[in-house]
């Protein structure tokens, strides 16, 4: 039996929900992505140009350390990353996520939620990532999920074994 991965950063439970959702369908297992030092609602305030999400998302290569708590992926098959929207793109953990896991040889897909952005800008920053580091991995088309109908339409696209 081919295995899945859901694994997501969510600041608010939003993105949370929608990998719980995602998880059920696909009878896949779940792990949470921690940021080293956790986000405090000032550091999430992206009306003040000087908060920590606005520096980190405005600084093109900028890395965000995360917990040593990262699930050991080498037994599954398909790994599903998902993360809000920060500034039109992922948080920056998530390039240190895809940095720290050995995606070679997986189907990877991601997903997002946001207050409106679409995935366009996402999916250009993963796929960077995934080149970056020179993975040999299948990359799905990632969406934005904000309702039950898109995550089952989107779960459809994917190329799972
Ligand atoms: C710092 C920050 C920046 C955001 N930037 C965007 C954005 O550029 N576009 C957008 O549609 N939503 C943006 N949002 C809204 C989030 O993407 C949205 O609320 C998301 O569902 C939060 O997911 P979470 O509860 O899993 O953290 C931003 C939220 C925060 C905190």
């Amino acid at each position: 039996m081919p295995k899945t991965l859901v694994l997501y950063y969510s600041a608010t439970d939003t993105t949370k929900n929608v990998a719980q959702v995602i998880a059920n369908i696909l009878n896949a297992d779940i792990a949470e992505i921690h940021a080293k030092q956790p986000y405090t609602s000032a550091d999430l305030d992206w009306h003040d140009p000087q908060s920590r999400t606005s520096i980190e998302q405005h600084q093109h290569n900028s890395r965000v350390e995360i917990n040593d708590d990262l699930p050991d992926i080498s037994n599954y098959d398909n790994v599903i990353i998902g993360h809000p929207i920060w500034w039109g793109i992922p948080p920056r953990l998530i390039t240190t996520v895809i940095d720290k896991l050995d995606l070679n040889g997986k189907n990877l897909a991601s997903f997002a939620t946001s207050g409106g952005s679409g995935y366009e800008r996402s999916q250009s920053n993963i796929e960077r990532t995934l080149r970056e580091n020179n993975y040999n991995a299948t990359i799905n088309q990632g969406a934005v999920l904000n309702s039950r109908r898109q995550i089952e339409t989107w779960v459809k696209t994917l190329n799972f074994r």
